[in-house]
This record gives C-alpha cells, sequence and structure tokens, in this order.
C-alpha cells in the first residue's frame, strides 16, 4: 500500500496536472469540487490520519495543512488568471466595436390584418349610421341559444359545436348573433348596431375552419323595416368594403331560427367577370347569412313585432378578408408568422 507521504505527493501532482489542462471556470470548478470538495481527495486523506500513531500524526498533520493551502492557493490564482483574462478579451472586443458597421434590416411594425379589416369594418358601418358595440365572449346559454329561438332541443345546436365551459349553462359564444338579445334589451328603438369579435367552435381545424374566428353582426330594427332596407344596406356595405361600385348582390333561401325569411346574400365575384378560381368559376361568392329579424325574437326580448320589424345579418371576418386579401388558409391569421403577418 503507498504510503501518506507517496499519496501527498502524487495527489499534488495529479491537480498540478489538471490544473494545467484547465481550460475555463467550469474547469476549475470540477478541480476544485475533486480535490477540495466534501468527499474530495484531501479529505480521503485527512481520514486516513485518524488511526495512525501520535508522531505520524504530528508529521503528516501540517504536511496535508500545507496541501491543502497550497492547492487553495494555485486554484485562487488561476481563477484570477481567467477573470483577468475574460476581461481582456472584453475589452478588446468594446475597442473593435465598430457602430457603423451594423446597419440591421428594418423591420417596421405593422397591424394585424384582423385589426385592418376591423378598422375598414368600423369605418364603413359607422359611416352608414352604424353605432359599434361589443358582447360578451363568455356567454349564457340563453343569449347564445334560447334568446335567439334555438330552445335545448333544437336540431340548429348541432350546426353550433360549442364549447360548454364549467359554469352550467355558459359556453363561449358560437356566434355575434349573442348581441342581439343584449342590444333588444339595452337600447331603444329605432337601433342600428355593428357587433363585431371573436367567436368559438369546437371543430377540427383546416384551411377554411378555426376553433377560434371572428364574425361580424348587423342590426338594425325599426318601424317598417324590409328585405329592401336589409339588401340596400348589405349591397352598400360590401360595395365600400370591396371598393367597387359596380358590385352586385343576390340572394339565395336559407334556414337561421332566429330571422324570417332567412336568406344568404351572395356578391359578384369582386376580381373577375366570368369565373375565376375563387369564385369557382360561378361568378358569385358566398358571403353573408342574413334575414328579417324573426317576430318570436323580436317579442322574446320585449319588442312588438306588429309595430317594429327589423333585420339582421352576419359573416366571417377571416372569411373577408381572405377573400379580400387572397389569403388562402384562415389558420394564418393566429400562426403568428412574421412573413405573412408584415404584408397588411
Ligand atoms: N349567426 C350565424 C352563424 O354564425 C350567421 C347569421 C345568419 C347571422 C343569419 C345573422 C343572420 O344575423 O340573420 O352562422
Amino acid at each position: 500500500m503507498k504510503t501518506l507521504q507517496d499519496q501527498i505527493t502524487s495527489t499534488l501532482s495529479a491537480f498540478d496536472h489538471a490544473l494545467i489542462n484547465a481550460q475555463n471556470m467550469a474547469d476549475l470548478e470540477k478541480i476544485k469540487f475533486d480535490f477540495l470538495g466534501r468527499s474530495g481527495h484531501l479529505v480521503g486523506l485527512m481520514a486516513q490520519l485518524k488511526p495512525l500513531p501520535l508522531e505520524e500524526k504530528q508529521q503528516f498533520g501540517p504536511l496535508l495543512n500545507s496541501l491543502k493551502q497550497q492547492l487553495q492557493e494555485k486554484i485562487t490564482a488561476q481563477e484570477t488568471k481567467f477573470a483577468r483574462q475574460a476581461l481582456e478579451r472584453e475589452q478588446k472586443q468594446q475597442q473593435s466595436f465598430d457602430v457603423t458597421a451594423y446597419t440591421p434590416r428594418q423591420i417596421y411594425g405593422s397591424l394585424h390584418v384582423y385589426t385592418s379589416l376591423l378598422t375598414q369594418l368600423e369605418d364603413i358601418f359607422i359611416s352608414m349610421g352604424f353605432e359599434v358595440v361589443d358582447g360578451p365572449e363568455l356567454e349564457s346559454d340563453y343569449y347564445n341559444f334560447q334568446a335567439l329561438n334555438i330552445p335545448a332541443s333544437h336540431p340548429a345546436r348541432d350546426f353550433h359545436d360549442t364549447f360548454w365551459v364549467s359554469s352550467p349553462g355558459m359556453l363561449l359564444r358560437t356566434h355575434t348573433s349573442n348581441v342581439q338579445a343584449h342590444v333588444m334589451q339595452s337600447h331603444t328603438l329605432p337601433l342600428a348596431v355593428f357587433a363585431p369579435g371573436r367567436c368559438y367552435r369546437n371543430e377540427a381545424t383546416d384551411a377554411t375552419h378555426d376553433f377560434m374566428f371572428t364574425q361580424g353582426e348587423c342590426i338594425v330594427i325599426d318601424k317598417n323595416i324590409s328585405i329592401g332596407n336589409l339588401l340596400a344596406t348589405a349591397k352598400t356595405f360590401l360595395q365600400k368594403l370591396f371598393g367597387k361600385t359596380d358590385l352586385d348582390i343576390r340572394v339565395r333561401p336559407s334556414y337561421f331560427p332566429f330571422v324570417e325569411p332567412g336568406l344568404e346574400i351572395d356578391a359578384t365575384c369582386p376580381f373577375c367577370k366570368n369565373g375565376c378560381s375563387l369564385c369557382k368559376k360561378t361568378g358569385w361568392i358566398e358571403l353573408l347569412g342574413s334575414g328579417l329579424i324573426h317576430p318570436t325574437v323580436l317579442r322574446e326580448n320585449g319588442i312588438n313585432p306588429e309595430e317594429y320589424s327589423g333585420f339582421a345579418f352576419g359573416f366571417g371576418m377571416e372569411r373577408l378578408a381572405m377573400i379580400k386579401y387572397g389569403i388562402s388558409d384562415i389558420r394564418l391569421f393566429r400562426s403568428g408568422k412574421i412573413r405573412f403577418l408584415e404584408q397588411f
């Protein structure tokens, strides 16, 4: 077995060897840990002192203490050296830093396409005499469905893949039509409101569907409101949005429980005369769901349908933006991709 003296000598030379090879502070930390740490070499040697006779203790004790001191001093010296080298490197870098050499590409912020479209929509509707209102995204079954003539057992609920929340009877609104009953209850008549905002449906996403999207809802209630008012308003709105005074509309019968009659409104394709890929060669694009507000809905919200009538129409804002700007995938809106966003 090696004598303690031999071990002291070999420990010192192993330490010196490790220290010469140390490249940085992290290496030094490791050496400290290996030699001076709680279960390091030095502690191992100290432990061997205990069983030795007194005179050997007196011989080796001071030797071990001096070994410890040497190791510590060498480590400290090397730490100082590394710190100085780092500082010198940093100073050198700063001296040669050329402020004129850095010419970053200027990246300008831009409005999100949603914000930009929303501003345009608000401008259009305000110019037509509408008030812009907000509605709750966390909504009750009552406002999202029942007040709109969609009772619990109604099959129309199947089209609204609803995100129910843990509070009973509460959900994330599936459409901005939820605003209808709110404004009928809070506004005096006549009223004309535009309600844009986020909606949610629990469905698989693809290029034209997302679980979160935005809709706009227009509601007008007054005496003698007719389909003529609806069509004129819808046409003027779409002409302004697409910047085309010759844009025309057509209607097809449809069904929505809260309007009677229910109509789908199509516009002539803003991009072609004889059919293109956008309008699928038909020359028409489907844009709005609409109708005259159902008397049951008016009555449910305290409005006498004998005296007042109204129209409502709704649309997907992403769909409008996709058509207007030629965007191919609805998922891009929330993708956070700079190359998509900076185009608007
Ligand atoms: N809320 C309907 C939907 O999300 C769209 C809609 C249809 C709104 C007809 C209306 C309307 O105001 O009259 O599919």
